[in-house]
């Protein structure tokens, strides 16, 4: 707060977006499906979907002066610096007039957790986590065919040390809190919904909440 007993525009604004966002962030390895769940949970409970992955790839694609770094990094399965990724989350969340998020892949590592908590001053509500087995989400990501440039074996092994080294510390530091809501995703997309769906429908329904109860 500034020394004038006023906040300024920023302070407001942001003051005002902390007390009224709700945040879940979706984590589980590459491929364990938080991209095929995410748009069902819009689709039944309302919330707006960011993608960390989507938003780095969306700066390559609009040739940002980071864009080829955000690139290279990609290639080689490693993750971007946080100062990145937590702006354009938040840039997303403050143009956004929804103010429940689901934001998946993300954070991937401590140095991810650490600046959104200091930078855009949100507690998630809970962490979903997507527990998967390597030889399935190996399988998955071969399957994609989407044309990315890091779903290729070579980049999959490293993505896949990333996420046991970096990822898994991070969805423990959660769960030593309370707030993982583990979910067994080797299974049919149905059939992981239904647990998801379970997940959600401990959170209070977004028009009896009011402002102060949400923090
Ligand atoms: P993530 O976003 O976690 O990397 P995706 O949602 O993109 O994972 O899923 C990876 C691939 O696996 C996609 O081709 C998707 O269609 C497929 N997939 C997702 N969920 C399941 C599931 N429960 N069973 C089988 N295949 C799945
Ligand atoms: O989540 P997704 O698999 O789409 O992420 C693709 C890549 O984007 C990651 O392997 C990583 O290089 C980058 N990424 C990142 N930080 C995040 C999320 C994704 O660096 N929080
Ligand atoms: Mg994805």
């Amino acid at each position: 707060m500034a020394t004038s007993e006023f906040p300024t525009q920023k302070e407001g604004s942001e003051a005002f977006l902390q007390e009224t966002t709700v945040v879940v962030f979706v984590l589980g390895g590459p491929g364990s499906g938080k991209g095929t769940q995410c748009p069902k949970i819009v689709e039944h409970f309302g919330f707006r979907h960011l993608c960390a992955g989507d938003l780095l790839q969306a700066e390559i694609d609009s040739g940002s002066e980071n864009g080829t770094m955000i690139q290279n990094f990609k290639k080689e399965g490693k993750i971007v610096p946080s100062e990145i990724t937590v702006k354009l989350l938040q840039q997303a969340m403050q143009q956004s007039d929804n103010k429940r998020f689901i934001i998946d892949g993300f954070p991937r590592n401590e140095e991810n957790r650490a600046a959104f908590e200091n930078i855009v001053r949100i507690k998630p509500e809970f962490v979903l986590f997507f527990d998967c087995p390597e030889e399935e989400l190996t399988k998955r990501i071969l399957n994609r065919k989407q044309g990315r440039v890091d779903d290729n074996i070579e980049t999959i092994g490293k993505r896949l040390k990333v996420y046991f080294e970096s990822t898994l510390p991070v969805i423990n530091y959660y769960n030593s809190k309370g707030k993982v809501q583990k979910i067994d995703a080797q299974r049919s997309i149905e059939e992981v919904f239904e647990d998801v769906k379970s997940a959600f429908a401990k959170l209070k329904p977004v028009a009896r909440v009011g402002i102060n109860e949400i923090m």
